[in-house]
């Protein structure tokens, strides 16, 4: 594993790289992952855009006992989603990288469960942008940070899908809403950047459906 000053070194790579390289990784090793490490990419995740009276705050969990309830609820969720995803696509890799996150997620080492302080507005609509979006950022921010430090990691929901049972696994409060769990270990193997679509495809020039830009992409 490297050392902390390698790590910092790492996190100073240029940010284009990273966002570019970064993927989903979900094939881990059981490899330690030290607090002054771990601390770093949250600090840097903190940094991120959210609401102005809200932001992230971080459950870290390393116990064992708490990650075996963590890996309970998500064999749980995912029992129904594989269902669900397999007549949506037929990607095999897709499929099996999160069986295995399924299948070893006692084995992570680091879960990060992010959370925020009350919650979701029912209305204006833009009251649940502005509640979840003081989250995902900081999310983002984390998932970055990893790829830089040379840690996989990868955005999961399903270890949430009952709120009732993550409440009490995590010790929360009511007015505690968890969001979203990001595993992070050391990949196994080499991880392979998210597949995106030609930036062209997903831009729309002043109107819905204006695509000049379709098709156009990186060479
Ligand atoms: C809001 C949100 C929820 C997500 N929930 C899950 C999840 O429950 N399980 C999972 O494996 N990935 C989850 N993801 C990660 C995405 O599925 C992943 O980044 C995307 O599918 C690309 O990964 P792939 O190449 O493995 O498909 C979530 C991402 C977001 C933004």
């Amino acid at each position: 594993m490297p050392t902390f000053d390698e790590i910092a070194d790492r996190l100073h790579s240029p940010v284009a790289d990273v966002m570019r390289t970064q993927g989903p990784v979900r094939r881990v090793v059981a490899g330690e992952i030290d607090d002054d490490t771990l601390l770093e990419l949250l600090e840097l995740a903190s940094h991120a855009s959210s609401d102005s009276h809200r932001r992230c705050e971080f459950v870290v969990v390393r116990d064992p006992d708490v990650k075996h309830q963590l890996a309970r609820a998500n064999r749980q969720g995912w029992s129904v989603y594989k269902r669900v995803l397999r007549t949506r696509s037929q990607d095999d890799a897709m499929v099996e990288s999160r069986q295995w996150l399924s299948d070893h997620f006692e084995d992570v080492p680091v879960i990060v469960v992010a959370c925020v302080r009350g919650r979701r507005p029912l209305f204006p609509a833009i009251g649940a942008s502005a509640f979840y979006g003081s989250v995902f950022p900081a999310l983002q921010n984390l998932l970055l940070a990893a790829r830089a430090a040379g840690l996989g990691a990868a955005l999961t929901a399903l270890p949430l899908w009952s709120h009732w049972e993550a409440r009490r696994t995590l010790g929360l409060p009511r007015r505690v809403t968890p969001v979203a769990v990001v595993p992070i270990g050391w990949p196994r193997g080499t991880p392979e950047p998210a597949r995106v679509p030609p930036v062209g495809n997903v831009v729309h020039l002043d109107r819905w459906g204006h695509q000049p830009y379709r098709a156009r992409g990186r060479p």
